[in-house]
């Protein structure tokens, strides 16, 4: 990983499309004003611009993209200077058919869209490094430049021959001979074994789709040639002589991608967040917000930026709610709690046409600026200059819960106890929120992360072991870390093929126990934890609990709460093994949110970590950042009632009052100096 890049101040701007307006020259003047009062000091421009870069093949015009960045630049505001690979134009479609992606049933998309191209095919490859080399030679030493904007959401996989070669090749090097791929694949399994690599073709819905390890590698072989397509991109820019920062922007919860492993493939993680605020309390919206900003935080672990956001209403969702007041204040602040250096929405102005005429803009239609949202816009970006020193800011979190990509491709495709819904994201969840609500940071790792620096780290539903993971866990364990591990964990291999043995793999004696079968349960069907003997964690009562059970087998591990019903009541529920210094704890059911807030509440007491607040009222967030000077505590009121919070001593309000009653939506950073 390249250095971290600090900014020194909070970007605030936003996706601006100036090419939209060049017939308006009063419209993109008044823009520069508006910016000025909105404390806009960043767009990123470009992004959709390559027929207005290169109208016709080989006949670029940069001129007015050079006249918008200078007059920008003039009046002090930088830019973010995408690729324009988000979408092409129509002439490179026509003449070379080879730059459209084919679909998975094998036809040719038409032209259309966007990201609607092949990341194999020679000539796109050449025609965006021509693109990028000559956008680097002309604005990559710009002032105004601050960051590449590669491409735009990348997304999408294409089937066509020049990628199903490139598939080929990556198997052949992965696996050498056909043989050890046949016996990692597990091809005997229905005759599906194959003579050579020539034979294989990437997942169809018209042919091969029940080869597990298949498609699982045809999904890593996606991310790794999207990737290849961003080193291209970031090549022609080195060759065009800019040395500026890189980032590529994310997206919310994307199942298409890996994105652990663009860790070093930028210089910064950006992305775009579109929370569905208002449909019911705001604290459960805070709430799946908040992992994936932690998430997207914790792919580099240090601060990203908040790419995309909607000043008002998106015009995508199924039912488009305008921010309520106060909403927008609180839903980016609390990105920049997560560790965002950003502010950013999409879009500055509201385009007059096509696709994203209704979505929200920081301008509108009617164009002015006295409207509520430019007004709440401003006054955000008023709060954000007086935030500045925060920026750069870290976030040390001693707890983290895995949610590993690779992990939930493989279970998804399992076939295994659920099909219908497997609750991955809300047992991780379950854990998250548990953690949150005792004001802890909380980290959202891959299974690559080094966890040697965490106190508490939650594997729930770790199916998957990668790259000797369950090595990795018994380390930490042994060296004084606590685990949280639950049913359904160190199930397969790498290669999708189910460990021998017992499980959870490699993990049995850290545990002090052996999954022996796991029941999954009807949506209405419900189990029960009952607390078992001497609760060492002072636990008492009865919880409920759902979806699987997990019957294990003890050996060494004491039970701290058996099942009340079925065949195995009064089996082992949730259990804790002492292994080296550390403890590892298995929860072998789906309990309900009461249960975890409980047994987190006790573990992190066992734990001994710190915590700043006694107890948080329902619907309060508090997140940490800090630097070599100061503390930074923000704590958020999502809950849609004022709240009271008892403030650590020490602590002064950067942004307002100390006032201990929070109204809804308010924000206080509290600092400290150190
Ligand atoms: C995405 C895209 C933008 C725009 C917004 C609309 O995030 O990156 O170009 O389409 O969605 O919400
Ligand atoms: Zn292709």
């Amino acid at each position: 990983m390249k250095e971290q890049v600090n900014f020194g101040r909070f970007l605030h701007g936003g996706d601006y499309n100036p090419e939209q307006w060049l017939d308006y020259p009063e419209i993109l003047e008044k823009d520069i004003e508006y910016f000025k009062k909105a404390h806009i000091n960043t767009v990123s421009v470009g992004i959709f611009s390559w027929s207005m870069l290169e109208p016709e093949e080989g006949n670029y015009d940069f001129d007015w993209l050079e006249n918008i960045i200078d007059n920008l630049y003039k009046n002090g505001i930088s830019v973010f200077l995408a690729t324009p690979t988000g979408a092409r134009p129509k002439w490179m479609a026509d003449k070379y058919p080879e730059v459209l992606r084919v679909e998975a049933d094998r036809h040719r998309n038409l032209f259309g869209g966007r990201h609607n191209h092949c990341y194999t095919s020679p000539v796109f490859r050449e025609k965006t490094r021509q693109m990028n080399k000559r956008l680097a030679e002309k604005f990559g030493k710009h002032p105004g430049v601050l960051l590449w904007h590669i491409s735009n959401e990348l997304g999408g996989d294409c089937h066509c021959p020049l990628c199903q070669a490139a598939f080929r090749e990556w198997l052949r090097e992965k696996y050498g001979t056909i043989e050890n791929l046949n016996k990692q694949w597990c091809t005997t399994f229905w005759s599906h074994r194959y003579g050579s690599f020539e034979e294989i073709e990437s997942p169809s819905p018209r042919g091969e789709m029940a080869l597990h390890a298949l498609n699982l590698d045809w999904k890593r072989f996606v991310t790794k040639q999207t990737l290849e397509f961003l080193e291209i991109e970031k090549a022609a820019i080195a060759e065009g002589g800019s040395d500026k920062p890189v980032t590529v922007n994310l997206m919310y919860d994307f199942k298409g991608l890996d994105y652990k492993k663009f860790r070093d493939a930028v210089d910064i993680i950006s992305w775009d967040n579109y929370p569905t605020w208002h449909k019911r309390e705001e604290w459960r919206t805070a709430l799946d917000a908040g992992i994936q900003h932690d998430l997207m935080r914790s792919i580099q672990k240090r601060p990203f930026l908040l790419m995309e956001s909607c000043p008002s209403a998106t015009n995508w969702q199924s039912v488009s709610k305008l921010k309520r007041p106060g909403m927008l204040k609180a839903a980016s602040l609390q990105a920049v709690a997560h560790g965002s250096d950003s502010v950013l929405y999409f879009q500055i102005r509201q385009s007059q046409g096509a696709s994203e005429k209704f979505h929200g803009a920081v301008i509108d239609h009617y164009g002015g600026d006295d409207t509520r949202v430019f007004g709440e816009v401003t006054e955000l970006g008023e709060t954000l200059v007086k935030l500045a020193e925060v920026t750069g800011s870290n976030t040390k979190a001693k707890a983290a819960v895995l949610y590993d990509r690779e992990n939930y491709w493989a279970m998804t495709d399992a076939q295994g106890p659920r099909n219908k819904d497997l609750k991955y994201l809300s047992c991780v969840k379950k854990q998250y929120e548990a953690l949150r609500r005792l004001g802890l940071d909380v980290d959202i790792i891959s299974m690559e992360h080094d966890i040697s620096e965490y106190k508490i780290v939650a594997a729930p539903m770790a199916y998957m072991f990668l790259n000797d993971y369950e090595k990795r866990i018994a380390d930490y364990v042994e060296g004084g870390g606590t685990l949280v591990m639950t049913y359904w964990s160190g199930v397969v291999d790498e290669s999708d093929r189910c460990y021998l043995g017992g499980t959870p793999h490699g993990l049995m004696d850290v545990l002090g126990l052996r999954s022996t079968e796991l029941d999954a349960l009807y949506e209405w069907d419900e189990n029960g934890l009952e607390v078992c003997g001497e609760n060492v964690l002072g636990l008492a009562g009865k919880y409920s609990s759902k979806y699987y059970c997990d019957l294990v087998k003890l050996n060494g591990a004491k039970a701290l709460f058996t099942y009340t019903d079925d065949f195995y009541q009064g089996m082992p529920a949730v259990t804790c093994n002492v292994y080296g210094s550390g403890k590892a704890y298995y929860i072998a059911t789906d309990a309900e949110k009461a249960f975890y807030e409980d047994f987190y509440k006790s573990i992190v007491k066992e734990a001994e970590i710190p915590l700043l607040f006694e107890s948080l009222p329902e619907g309060v967030e508090v997140t940490s950042r800090e630097n070599d000077k100061a503390e930074y505590i923000f704590v958020q009121n999502f809950a849609r009632k004022p709240v009271e919070v008892k403030f650590p001593e020490g602590y002064v309000n950067m942004i307002g009052s100390m006032d201990e009653v929070m109204s809804p939506l308010e924000t206080k950073v509290l600092k400290k100096t150190k």
